[in-house]
């Protein structure tokens, strides 16, 4: 595979655009889209967004140092984009997209209700690393919609949710899944249990043809014996049905 080489650029894709909301008082309230973010930790559980200094959001989120970020879906496609190209020094984003903020559980950073997932963050760390802040951040409490959990297995269905991907400048809707974890080494486990069963296969199914053969050797030898006929093939010398039949077709005629 040919490869052209670029100057050094954000590559990084497919990442999801998300709905983070910020501010500690219900007229403070405040969203910004985000692309730049992702978990940096399983345990303890860590995520990061990384905000221009610029942004109105950006000194909210540094004052309080608390934020909830909102997985968002196909439904919320037009409001993240909203979110993301206007500014709340100008605009209540919550009413102008007529999303509902709804009290978190240890954050006061509220959640979006209409997102299906809600992860709420207190910042341990600014990194200032160029034209975006790095905010690391540990997850405090994790809100998942009722609806889209498995009622058996309690796990969120992410695909059912429709959650939105973001791919150099444009919006993804979520596909089916490719696999489950570990998809690749399961395949390969089966493969080679298919392979194993089909040699077995085979090898009863030649037992069977040498146990037949002999079964037939035995009761060849012993007509043999019995009417005292030569086989130098050790097989009976029968005519084969079919030119049994042709004879018969014969003499009809
Ligand atoms: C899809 C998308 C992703 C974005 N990702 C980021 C990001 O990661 N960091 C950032 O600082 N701004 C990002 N922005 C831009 C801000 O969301 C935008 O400047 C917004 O208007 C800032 O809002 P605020 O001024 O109310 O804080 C993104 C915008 C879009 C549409």
């Amino acid at each position: 595979m040919s490869k052209v080489v670029w100057k050094p650029g954000t590559m990084v894709y497919p990442v999801p655009a998300v709905m983070v909301s910020c501010g500690n008082e219900e007229d403070g309230y405040n969203i910004i889209t985000i692309a730049w973010t992702g978990t940096i930790c399983t345990d303890p559980a860590m995520a990061y967004i990384s905000v221009r200094p610029d942004r109105y959001s950006y000194d909210i989120i540094k004052k309080n140092g608390e934020f909830v970020i909102n997985l968002t879906t196909k439904d919320l496609a037009k409001a993240t984009d909203w979110c993301g190209v206007k500014s709340g020094r100008d605009y209540d984003k919550f009413k102008e997209m007529q999303l509902t903020p709804v009290k978190a559980t240890q954050v006061k950073a509220p959640l979006i209700e209409e997102c299906p997932i809600n992860i709420e963050c207190r910042v341990t760390e600014i990194k200032e690393l160029g034209t975006h802040h790095m905010f690391l951040a540990k997850v405090i409490a994790v809100n998942a919609s009722k609806e889209y959990l498995d009622e058996k297995s309690g796990a969120f269905d992410m695909n059912k949710a429709g959650l939105i991907s973001y791919i150099h400048g444009k919006y993804y809707g979520s596909t089916a899944p490719l696999g489950k974890f570990g998809f690749s080494v399961q395949k390969l486990r089966r493969e080679t249990r298919s392979v194993e069963q089909a040699a077995l296969r085979r090898q009863s199914e030649t037992h069977e043809v040498l146990k037949n053969r002999t079964e037939h050797e035995v009761r060849d030898s012993q007509h043999r014996t019995r009417t005292g006929e030569q086989s130098s093939t050790g097989t009976l010398k029968r005519k084969p049905r079919w030119s049994a039949k042709k004879k018969k077709k014969k003499s009809k005629k």
